[in-house]
């Protein structure tokens, strides 16, 4: 079945990034001039996505408002003839259908996946976490949904990191099944580096075929009553079984101060109209450092 919708969990209360997150949600946070969210929904619509669900809570109605229409707006820029822009403010409404739903509290990514059930129905989908950005040259999520079109099993991104990083991270193990591909057989939340079954860390993105609502629920609340949507992975991996897939592309944790901080360096760097000077200034306080 070919896999159509989006849930993008935006519920979660960013403390990481306080005081910027008091009133403004962490997803809008912007890499340099769009919001983080915005690369992610434009991530989903280059992947043959169609309908966005954003799993949303208290004070994220920005979101929401950044994907609809602003006719007044749009009238203006082009009264002005401010034609970019204009085509910049289209882009943000024209992706893809956007729905939300509300998380009522932030209780775990699971429970954010679980809300979206009625939304989502009977069919696979994927699930793009609102501040795990991947730029990559085909897509994170087509990677995925190629992998899923291949194995017809639920899938997860991962991606190789140090080993004395292991520990920071969700972590599987496994056989190799193909390119980029395993056949799961462990998840552990962040392993000691002894008990780590090897250096592949979860990255935010899978693809999840509707049997995991029914794991969701038999899942209990862990520590902080928070659902951890890898406890319903890691049953529904050892029941039908799970591949991984080893991504290509830079992932940043744009809800890490640091994440995002390269994140915007490294977007900066890509782009014309800033790299020149952002490169040059580098440079010079590199020289002044030493
Ligand atoms: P994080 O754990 O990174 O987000 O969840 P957080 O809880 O907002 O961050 P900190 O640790 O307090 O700084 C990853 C994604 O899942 C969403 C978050 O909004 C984020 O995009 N999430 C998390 C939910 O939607 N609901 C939750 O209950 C938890």
């Amino acid at each position: 079945m070919r896999v159509r919708k989006a849930v993008i969990p935006a519920a979660g209360l960013g403390t990481r990034f306080l005081p910027a997150t008091k009133a403004v949600p962490k997803e809008m946070l912007p890499i340099i001039d769009v919001p983080t969210i915005q690369y992610i929904v434009k991530e989903a619509a280059d992947s043959g996505i169609e309908d966005v669900i954003f799993v949303t809570g208290r004070g994220k109605n920005a979101i929401i408002d950044h994907f609809d229409y602003y006719p007044e707006l749009e009238e203006k820029l082009e009264q002005q003839g401010k034609r970019d822009l204009l085509a910049a403010l289209r882009e943000t409404s024209s992706m893809a259908k956007v729905v939300s739903i509300r998380q009522q509290e932030p209780r775990g990514l699971g429970d954010a996946v679980l809300c979206a059930r009625e939304l989502v129905g009977d069919e696979p989908f994927v699930v793009l976490l609102g501040d795990d950005l991947v730029d990559s040259a085909v897509p994170c999520a087509r990677q995925m949904i190629d992998v899923f079109e291949q194995y017809n099993k639920s899938v997860v991104a991962l991606m190789r990191v140090p080993t004395d990083e292991v520990s920071s991270f969700g972590i599987c193990g496994g056989e190799p099944l193909g390119e980029r591909a395993y056949n799961l057989d462990t998840m552990m939340e962040k392993p000691a580096v002894h008990d780590a079954p090897s250096n592949l860390a979860i990255v935010g993105r899978y693809i999840l075929k509707p049997s995991i609502f029914g794991y969701l629920e038999r899942v209990d609340p862990g520590p902080g009553k928070e659902l951890q949507l890898t406890d319903a992975m890691a049953l529904m991996m050892a029941e039908e079984g799970f591949v991984g897939c080893e991504i290509t592309g830079e992932r940043y944790d744009t809800g890490d101060k640091f994440g995002f901080l390269q994140a915007n360096i490294a977007f900066g760097l890509k782009r014309r109209d800033i790299a020149p000077r952002l490169r040059a200034y580098m440079r010079d306080i590199l020289q002044q450092e030493i």
